[in-house]
């Protein structure tokens, strides 16, 4: 993702969250060299996501598909995208928050393996209100610290 994309990005944005971000959150996200990943689809931005990283803690911070691309299995290929990234760096799991009326967002995130671990009380801005967020995490399968530590060991 560079900043050319945020047109695009923003588009995504507005059009899927009540409390979208704005073009700074994002700006912010690249320069801080989160993983900022963008989709094409015939060559147009089909989609993003974004993660942060702390120690062997991967955190999904935000993901879109563009509207007309939905249902295309699109969301599956960058979420797993996220993952085998995360893997490649040794991330021991992936966590990330949803609100807990995106029940279309929890069916992709339960189809790929996350699991509801915590509920985060208001933690979403809405227009109005505000909302719970869900806390899901997914376990990562290959930890090349472990592996490499046992060979030595
Ligand atoms: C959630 C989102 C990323 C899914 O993207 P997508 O490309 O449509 O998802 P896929 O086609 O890969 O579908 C994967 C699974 O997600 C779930 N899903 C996606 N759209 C759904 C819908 N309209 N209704 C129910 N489940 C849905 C299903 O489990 C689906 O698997 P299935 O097709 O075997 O039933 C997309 O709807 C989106 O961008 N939403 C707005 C942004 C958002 O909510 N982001 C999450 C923030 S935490």
């Amino acid at each position: 993702m560079t900043e050319e994309d945020l047109e695009d990005i923003l588009e995504i944005e507005i059009s899927s969250n009540p409390h979208p971000w704005t073009e700074k959150n994002f700006l912010d996200c690249i320069q801080r060299d989160y993983y900022c990943l963008i989709q094409e689809f015939n060559q147009k931005i089909s989609g993003f996501a974004i993660q942060s990283t702390s120690l062997e803690e991967a955190h999904l911070l935000n993901i879109g598909i563009k509207e007309k691309f939905r249902r295309k299995g699109l969301g599956v290929d960058i979420l797993n995208q996220v993952i085998i990234f995360s893997e490649s760096i040794s991330c021991r799991r992936v966590f990330l928050e949803v609100r807990v009326s995106n029940t279309k967002a929890i069916s992709l995130y339960e189809k790929e393996g996350f699991q509801k671990v915590d509920i985060r009380k208001n933690y979403y801005r809405l227009g109005d209100g505000r909302e719970d967020a869900l806390i899901m995490t997914k376990k990562l399968k290959k930890d090349w610290k472990d592996f490499i530590y046992r060979r030595l060991v």
